[in-house]
Order: structure tokens, then C-alpha cells, then sequence
């Protein structure tokens, strides 16, 4: 079902007025703030061949055409409902599920609705100048579909806040269009949503780890026993999944060529004089942004996140692998610092939820390291990349204070402040990668020099078709 809308959508829109009114009236600033925050550049001269969804049947969500960036639909999509969803862990388990938000769980819901929205107009102000310095068009297609889907990211947590939350979700509605990522004065909620992605080294990795912790959010979220809360990021799930397909082969064919400019540089490691992107640089930005994704997921001992369980609002991934959804008697082992020294500590489980979806997290990002390692292995290379342990480089949490290596053992400050650029990119790393990337590359079917063509191209078109186009 094609939907002739102004807004696409699969909620009633059109019957309930007062909604679409709202939304009619948020649209223009949000499309006023895609213009000023969005891709620079390619606002109105550019067509790009992306997918739009239009239902969210299979047919429906994957439609492609090619659009001026300004003028994709954005629209509201809901998975459909599930028939006699009851809550399915916490105090309230067996209930029937909410379609309305409980008073006394209504800031506690708005918290989290807003957080998880900020995000998604914040990775794209984050990523507005990447087309300036794309490393062929195909690449530029993809960074530009996964900043649509961001923006219909936001418009889903928008419909939240105006359907559910009356004034104050009207309120910060609005909010999330004025906050800015980077800016002093009004920054973005989370850190990692506040750091510049000038180059694609930095674009992969953010949308392997940093949107793989949008994935462990929304899978926990997608548990709600708020319904329509758990339907919308349900299906914002199945969008997520390409941002991580497009980050992980993204590093790999980075590593595809640079292993070929490594035989070619006689097996020097010296990749940088042939204008290609070494290990020990990917391996940076894996502890950069592995670590700072893993703040994302806040602390580890947390009664938010208990709380957040208890009533019900927020699941682990995937809860109905668990045996026990109540979750009152078990206890959790995790490392902790007590009196200065590291030790194996059991703290009640529902306070460690934080850590629970950690876990999950660090061993699907695992699956993808060890996905990228096969390729150094095809090539005849020993090299393996790693991610670090989880203390490293941490801003959130217990081990934020401390400073410890990627293996894991504690450094002094001292030592830290000597050594940090061993295992984070400095400056001349990023000098660098700024100068290999300086000239775009627009020509169809060309790839920059450090990144190898995919293996196929989009919906079954050639790698040279013209994935973004300029108006004839
Ligand atoms: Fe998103
Ligand atoms: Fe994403």
C-alpha cells in the first residue's frame, strides 16, 4: 500500500486530526532544521537513490526511488500489533500491555523516549560534511539513507511525545530540534552524540558500534510494556540493521585493500606512504568508539535501570531468552574497584540491567570483529584486531575516574597521559586521514584509493550506476 500522504504513516493519521495538526505544524521546523543541520551541500541539486518506507510489510518498507534530500518522506511507522501482548517481566508481569502511558510512569517514559530521540538528529548533524569527502557514490548513497532513516528515527520518537506525553512531549518535541551536537551551550544528551565525525574511518566505526548501541537500546525498548512504544521501535529495528551493514563492510573492505597495499608496500605494515589506512590506526578507532559506546550504556550498578525493569518499561534484549523475568532473587557477577583494588563482586541482578545489555552488546560487536579478522586471516596476515576491555577509556561508570590500557590493567595518570595516543587517534592520525580523503570521489563505479569496492551494488544495480545524481 503506496500512502499518497503528507506523512506516511500506518496510524490513523488522517482520522485523528488533532495529531496530524501537531505534526503538520512540527514538519516545516524540522525540514527548516534538516536544511540547516542536515548533508551540506546536497540539499538541492542532488537526487539520491535511496529507500523510502512507505508500510511496513516487506514490499512496503524497502521502496526505492530517487529523491531531492529535502522532499524524502518522512513517516510514521508502527510493527504491527502483537495479539494479546501481556508485560513480560518486571512486577507488573502478565498484565495486559499499555496503550497509554501510566501516570506514575510518565516522566520516567518521557525520559526515555527523549533520550533515545536525541540521538537521531544528533548522529546527523555529527555526519553533515562526510558528503564533502565520500570515497565514491555508492558510499555517499549509504551515508545518506542511514541519515534519512535517522530523521524518521526522530519523526517516530516525535509521534511518541505528541500521541502520548499532552504539553510536555509537545514541549520537548521541540527541544529536540534546537540542541545541537557539539554546540556549548546546547549540546546533545549523550557524549558520544556530541563528538565530530569529520572522516569515514570515523563514520564506519560510529555506525558499527555507536548504532549497534542504538540496536541494544531498541531491543531493550522494543520489550516495553508501554505497546506502542515497543511496536515503533520494533520497526525502527529493522532500519537499524543497515547502518550496521554499512559500518561493518564498510571496515571491510578498508581492510580488504588495505591488505593488498600491505603486500604491495612488501609486507612493510607501511600503508600510510601508499595513501592507504594501516591497522594500528583501525584498531584506534575500534578502542575509540567501542569504548565510547559502551558509556552509552550507562552505569553499571544503576537503580534507574532497576527501576526501569521493575515497572516494567524497559526489557532485556531479547527477555524471552531468559528463564526468570521477574528477576528478584538473582545476583550478577561483575569486576568492581573496592578500596583501590579490582575484584569480583555479586550485586542484586536488577540493578546491573545497565550491564546486562552490555554484555549483549560487547558479544555482537565481538561476531563483527571477528567477522573483520577472517579478512586478515584470507589474506595470509597474523594481525588481528581486538576490542578493548570494557574499563578502557571510559567516561560513565565506575571505571571513569581510573585509567587503565586496552588490556585491561590500570596505569597511572602519568602513564595514561605518556601513552593514550598509543591506542586513541591523535591529532597527526586524524591529519592524516583528512588528507587521503580531502578530494570526494563523484565519479560513478570510481573508489577512493584506501577503500575497496563492495561486492554488490544496491537493489541489485551495477557498482557504477549513479547512486546520486545532479539534476540535468
Ligand atoms: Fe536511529
Ligand atoms: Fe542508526
Amino acid at each position: 500500500m503506496i500512502s499518497a500522504e503528507r506523512i506516511p504513516n500506518n496510524v490513523g493519521l488522517s482520522s485523528n486530526k488533532r495529531l496530524q495538526r501537531a505534526l503538520e505544524h512540527w514538519q516545516p521546523k524540522y525540514i527548516q532544521w534538516w536544511r540547516d543541520m542536515g548533508p551540506q551541500g546536497f540539499q538541492d541539486y542532488h537526487q539520491v537513490y535511496v529507500r523510502t518506507a512507505v508500510s511496513v510489510d516487506p514490499s512496503g518498507w524497502a521502496h526505492f526511488e530517487y529523491v531531492k534530500l529535502p522532499e524524502y518522506r518522512w513517516g510514521i511507522f508502527l510493527a504491527d500489533p502483537v495479539h494479546d501482548r501481556r508485560i513480560g517481566f518486571g512486577d507488573f508481569m502478565g498484565q495486559p500491555v499499555w496503550q497509554e502511558v501510566p501516570g506514575e510512569f510518565r516522566n520516567q517514559l518521557r525520559r526515555l523516549v527523549v533520550t533515545q530521540g536525541d540521538t537521531e538528529p544528533a548522529s546527523v548533524e555529527q555526519q553533515r560534511w562526510l558528503g564533502q569527502r565520500c570515497p565514491s557514490l555508492y558510499d555517499l548513497r549509504n551515508l545518506f539513507q542511514v541519515n534519512v532513516e535517522e530523521g524518521r528515527h526522530l519523526w517516530a520518537m516525535v509521534y511518541l511525545l505528541h500521541s502520548y506525553f499532552g504539553r510536555d512531549g509537545r514541549d520537548e518535541a521541540e527541544e529536540l530540534l534546537e540542541r545541537q551536537s557539539g554546540n556549548r551551550d546546547k549540546p546533545r544528551i549523550l557524549d558520544a552524540f556530541n563528538e565530530p565525525i569529520e572522516n569515514w574511518l570515523d563514520f564506519f566505526m560510529f555506525t558499527m558500534f555507536t548504532d549497534r548501541d542504538g540496536k541494544s537500546q531498541l531491543l531493550s525498548l522494543s520489550e516495553s510494556s508501554l505497546d506502542p512504544l515497543s511496536r515503533t521501535t520494533r520497526f525502527m529495528l529493522t532500519e537499524e540493521a543497515h547502518h550496521m551493514f554499512v559500518g561493518e563492510t564498510g571496515i571491510a573492505r578498508i581492510l580488504d585493500r588495505t591488505c593488498q597495499l600491505m603486500k604491495q608496500a612488501g609486507f612493510s605494515g607501511e600503508v600510510r606512504r601508499l595513501g592507504g589506512i594501516d591497522l594500528p590506526m583501525i584498531q584506534k578507532f575500534i578502542n575509540l568508539w567501542f569504548s565510547l559506546s559502551l558509556d552509552l550504556h550507562g552505569n553499571e550498578v544503576s537503580t534507574n535501570a532497576a527501576s526501569y525493569f521493575a515497572n516494567g518499561l524497559k526489557g532485556r534484549a531479547f527477555e524471552e531468552k531468559w528463564d526468570d523475568h521477574a528477576v528478584t532473587e538473582a545476583l550478577y557477577e561483575l569486576e568492581m574497584m573496592r578500596e583501590g583494588r579490582l575484584e569480583r563482586a555479586h550485586i542484586p541482578m536488577r540493578t546491573a540491567m545497565n550491564e546486562v545489555l552490555r554484555d549483549w552488546y560487547v558479544g555482537d560487536c565481538q561476531h563483527g570483529v571477528t567477522r573483520w579478522n577472517k579478512i586478515l586471516e584470507r589474506h595470509g596476515f597474523s594481525d588481528r584486531l581486538r576490542l578493548p576491555d570494557r574499563k578502557f577509556n571510559r567516561g560513565i561508570g565506575m571505571f571513569s575516574s581510573l585509567h587503565f590500557d586496552p588490556e585491561g590493567h590500570q596505569l597511572t595518570d602519568a602513564d595514561w597521559e605518556r601513552r593514550r595516543y598509543e591506542w586513541l587517534p591523535s591529532e597527526l592520525d586524524r591529519e592524516f586521514l583528512l588528507s587521503i580523503m580531502a578530494e570526494p570521489v563523484y565519479e560513478p563505479g570510481k573508489f577512493a584509493n584506501y577503500i575497496a569496492p563492495p561486492q554488490r551494488g544496491i537493489k541489485g544495480a551495477p557498482l557504477n550506476f549513479e547512486y546520486v545524481r545532479t539534476e540535468a
